[in-house]
């Protein structure tokens, strides 16, 4: 079939793919009509490898999708042929300790889609478990189900967060799991939600699209101390730290309630060091994620509810046989690009 391939780092082609993968009763074959194209495809793209996965052999990128189911298998009582529907691209063993005990997002041997040696979605089908496919209601477009993938991580976050009723969030990093994650606290009840970048254009594109739920803050000319008070904030009870970056964690307890909570969603490069008695004298809970857990259908909800606007993130936008173009362009990204999607036209 035809697919989209990484054949090693730095090369992509467009190709027929010699894969074929049986049904199985618990299973459905879908077709992608959308997908999303994440940091992390773009990585193995240009590095060949995010840490411990490497690339070593032809990879199907793609992870973030949303497509039409062509056949479900005998048990399916959830889904039929023709549904539209978005899937979890992480597999779990569903007999391992941790998916027993609900927590299928940590089972060591989770197979996710386009990491090594995993083959990704970017074809033309795929066998997917009906328990990992979510249909999508009609009001929700094939690029929204695409976006489900990386807004699940965002209303992760603001669920382990706990969010109350009006408190009060900051959020550091301001690409795309930052924003869905200021995204995901504005809709969960914060009074305010703040966002710092060093970035101008990333700040640029919130103001622009969601300047009325969202605070930029842009960290090369303003300090978090000065925004937070001129919007009336003395201090903030939740801090997402979504950039990844080392310099993020300095004084980032300076701006939080005492007994308030940092959720960590960043993965830095390299071990981070902490100031454990700053976060011990205000009594700082430290939470984390990794990916996300029974979040499908939350995430889903909020979108055909209207309570979160998620379109606005798809900046760009090419077909199928555009896909080498679509990459080199996310691999140079301009900082006012977000999403870059592709309809893959199958
Ligand atoms: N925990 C998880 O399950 C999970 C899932 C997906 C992504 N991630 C991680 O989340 C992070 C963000 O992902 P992304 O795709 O949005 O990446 P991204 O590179 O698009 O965004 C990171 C942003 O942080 C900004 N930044 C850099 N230094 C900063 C600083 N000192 N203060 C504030 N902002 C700063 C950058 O300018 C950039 O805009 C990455 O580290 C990624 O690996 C984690
Ligand atoms: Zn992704």
């Amino acid at each position: 079939m035809q697919a989209l391939v990484l054949e090693e780092k730095g090369k992509i082609s467009l190709r027929d793919f010699d894969i074929t993968e049986s049904l199985g009763p618990d299973d459905v074959r879908i077709k992608p009509v959308a997908v999303g194209i994440c940091g992390s495809d773009v990585h193995y793209y240009r590095e060949g490898n995010i840490g411990e996965f490497v690339v070593r052999e032809p990879m199907i990128l793609g992870h973030e999708a949303s497509g039409i189911v062509l056949e479900a298998g005998e048990n399916v009582k959830n889904l039929k042929p023709g549904d539209r529907v978005c899937m979890e691209p992480g597999i779990p063993n569903f007999k391992s300790k941790e998916t027993l005990q609900g927590m299928y997002n940590l089972d060591p041997d989770v197979q996710f889609w386009a990491t090594p040696p995993v083959q990704g979605c970017l074809r033309e089908s795929f066998v997917h478990p009906a328990g990992l496919t979510f249909k999508l209601p009609d009001n929700v477009s094939f690029h929204e189900g695409a976006l489900v993938e990386p807004l699940a991580i965002g209303v992760y976050a603001a669920k382990k967060a706990a969010i109350s009723t009006g408190d009060n969030a900051l959020v550091l990093g301001a690409g795309t799991i930052g924003i869905v994650t200021a995204l995901a606290a504005e809709a969960s009840g914060c009074a305010n939600v703040f966002i710092a970048d060093v970035k101008k254009e990333k700040l640029d594109f919130v103001k622009e699209h969601y300047g009325d739920k969202i605070t930029a803050i842009d960290l090369s000319s303003e300090t978090v101390t000065d925004t937070l008070k001129n919007a009336g904030v003395e201090q903030v009870e939740i801090v997402f730290e979504a950039s990844g970056s080392e310099k993020a964690f300095e004084g980032i307890t300076d701006c939080m309630t005492p007994q308030g909570t940092i959720v960590l969603i960043g993965m830095p490069n390299a071990p981070v060091p902490i100031d454990v008695v700053a976060v011990q004298v205000k009594e700082i809970e430290l939470k984390s994620i990794f990916r996300y857990v029974n979040i499908y259908p939350r995430v889903i909800g909020m979108i055909a509810s209207g309570k979160m606007n998620v379109l606005p993130l798809v900046t760009k936008v090419y077909d199928f046989n555009q896909s080498l173009e679509a990459f080199e362009y996310a691999a140079t990204l301009p900082g006012n690009e977000i999403k870059i999607m592709i309809d893959t036209g199958f």
